[in-house]
């Protein structure tokens, strides 16, 4: 009985799941990020990392990492439709995360983004990175981007030229709604999106043994109080 209800509460993928391919990006601190796709087994690493930053009031870290925490716990449990997770590695430790739900073919709900290290643009590489997987990968006509912070306002509807679509309400908390259209990608993509393929293998595997982190950016703070 109990196995019959959980085939119904089960959710995945209900539409082709296409892995995203690796890519290096060659940061403005001569280090190099990988962005790859995260796997499901690496969620309890993730959020383990992300869980300190529930408590990191600064710049709208409590509320991005508590609904990412959500966000990729339901991942893990199969309680999302249609989520990716991607991740950026520097020196195999966590620079950042980022996640997307396409809601079918042609319509992607942008989820979160979160840096862990910063002043290196992880997070805007990143940002890019899962829409170029939501459009070049799956071939969705059209994302749907909000913020909760200025941070994210200025990288994401600055940076991109979003458009306003007032009328769609956004899937985190019926919030304000901008669209990146695959037209305006293709249109910021040379200046906006990054990164070289193949990925070498010896970098690619040097990515595959993280550990739960304290995050880069809380270590910066306990040293800047000491
Ligand atoms: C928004 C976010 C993903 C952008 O990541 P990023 O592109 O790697 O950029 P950083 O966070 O390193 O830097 C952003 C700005 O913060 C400032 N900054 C950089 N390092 C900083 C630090 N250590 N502490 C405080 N501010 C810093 C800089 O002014 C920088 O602006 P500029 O590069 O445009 O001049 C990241 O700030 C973040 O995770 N914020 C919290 C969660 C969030 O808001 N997510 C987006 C939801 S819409």
């Amino acid at each position: 009985m109990s196995q019959d209800i959980e085939s119904i509460l089960n959710m995945d993928w209900d539409i082709e799941h296409k892995p995203y391919q690796a890519k290096a990006i060659k940061l403005a601190n001569g280090k190099t990020m990988v962005i790859r796709e995260a796997k499901k087994e690496e969620a309890p690493i993730l959020l383990e990392s992300i869980r300190p930053l529930q408590l990191y009031h600064k710049d709208y870290y409590d509320i991005v990492s508590s609904r990412m925490y959500a966000e990729i716990l339901g991942w893990y449990v199969n309680r999302v439709r249609n989520e990716f997770v991607l991740i950026g590695v520097v020196d195999g430790e966590l620079a950042g995360i980022v996640n997307n739900r396409l809601m079918n073919n042609k319509i992607c709900m942008s989820f979160h983004t979160m840096a862990l290290m910063r002043g290196i643009r992880a997070g805007a590489h990143l940002f890019a990175a899962k829409q170029e997987n939501a459009i070049e990968n799956y071939g969705v006509d059209e994302i749907y981007v909000t913020a909760e912070s200025p941070i994210g306002f200025h990288r994401w509807m600055e940076e991109w030229a979003l458009e306003l679509r007032p009328e769609i309400q956004h899937e985190l908390g019926g919030v304000t709604t901008w669209s990146l259209t695959k037209e305006n990608y293709y249109k910021q993509k040379s200046k906006l999106v990054f990164g070289s393929r193949p990925v070498p293998q010896d970098l690619l595997e040097s990515t595959y043994n993280l550990k739960p982190i304290v995050p880069q950016l809380l270590r910066q703070k306990s040293e800047d109080e000491d």
